[in-house]
């Protein structure tokens, strides 16, 4: 044994090809696990588990539309097949469509609920029932579900986004209180990421200048940087090291929380 803290462990994150998805990745793989990717984007995200096999990590990718169930069978049994079990799910895929509440279209609130909401509870699903004793990996294991600093505060222009990861946070609490009572063996919980420059973080930078509630992207991001205590904004490094700690033996008897990686944005 190496000593790493998820040495052994095998782990399926979705919408991992690029953003905090990849950092997450990379940071279950340095500390020991073996990783599968899971994403629509098939080129980027066969890359991104390339580079993470480049270390000596078992690693693959597999095509991964969160929405849809059949999708999720297939990318559970690729998992437990690639890496020999699966015994943590990163439930990270998520979109986000700006919009003030007066100006919301109804298409796009259905596809934020539908990867965000549909996307994760689904995950969830698959994940309980593949690592529950007797599921074909059987094991138990840790599921980390990527909500947002959004589900905790009220940020202008984001109102579908922030109710979406509001659910994911409370669809958490209440797996995790199945999951616990039943016997599972799996923990659940979710992570409360402050804004990220990603390509999702830099369009909604971007969007908040559309929209009129800042005056250029520096303004946009000079404000968030000014509610942020720790005075920058998030890396997605930040929320590897938090992910990984929550899928540790270190937090074994942690279920059901919410933990805020936004340098006190929240609070
Ligand atoms: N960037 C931020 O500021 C920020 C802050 C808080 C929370 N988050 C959350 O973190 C997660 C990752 O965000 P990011 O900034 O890396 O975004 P991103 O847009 O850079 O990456 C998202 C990834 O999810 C994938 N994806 C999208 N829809 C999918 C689907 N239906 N099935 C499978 N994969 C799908 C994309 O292909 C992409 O690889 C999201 O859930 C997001 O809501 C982001």
């Amino acid at each position: 044994m190496s000593g790493k803290s998820l040495e052994g462990r095998t782990a399926l994150i979705t919408g991992g090809a690029r953003g905090i998805g990849a950092a997450i990745a990379q940071a279950l793989a340095k500390a020991g696990a073996a990783v599968m990717i899971g994403d629509i984007l098939d080129d980027v995200g066969k890359t991104t588990a390339g580079e993470i096999a480049k270390t000596g990590v078992k690693t693959g990718f597999v095509k991964l539309d969160v929405t849809d169930d059949a999708q999720w069978e297939r990318a559970v049994a690729a998992t437990v097949a690639t890496l020999g079990g699966f015994d943590i799910l990163i439930n990270n895929a998520g979109i986000e469509i700006t919009s003030l509440v007066s100006e919301v279209k109804a298409e796009d609130a259905l596809r934020m609920c539908n990867v965000n909401i549909v996307g994760t509870v689904l995950g969830m699903k698959h994940a309980l029932r593949a690592m529950r004793p007797g599921g074909p990996a059987g094991k138990g294991g840790a599921v980390v579900n990527i909500s947002s600093v959004a589900a905790t505060i009220a940020f202008p222009s984001i109102a579908v986004y922030s109710g979406t990861k509001s659910a994911v946070d409370r669809m958490t609490r209440v797996a995790a209180m199945e999951a616990g009572k039943l016997g599972f063996g799996v923990r659940v919980n979710c992570i409360y990421p402050g804004l990220i420059p990603t390509d999702m973080g830099m369009q909604l930078a971007n969007d908040i200048v559309q929209v009129g509630l800042a005056a250029d992207i520096n303004a946009a991001v000079g404000s968030v940087v000014e509610q942020t205590p720790l005075g920058r904004l998030a890396e997605v490094t930040d929320i590897g090291d938090a992910a990984v700690f929550l899928c540790s033996n270190e937090a074994r008897f942690i279920t059901g929380i919410g933990l805020p990686v936004d340098g006190g944005m929240g609070m």
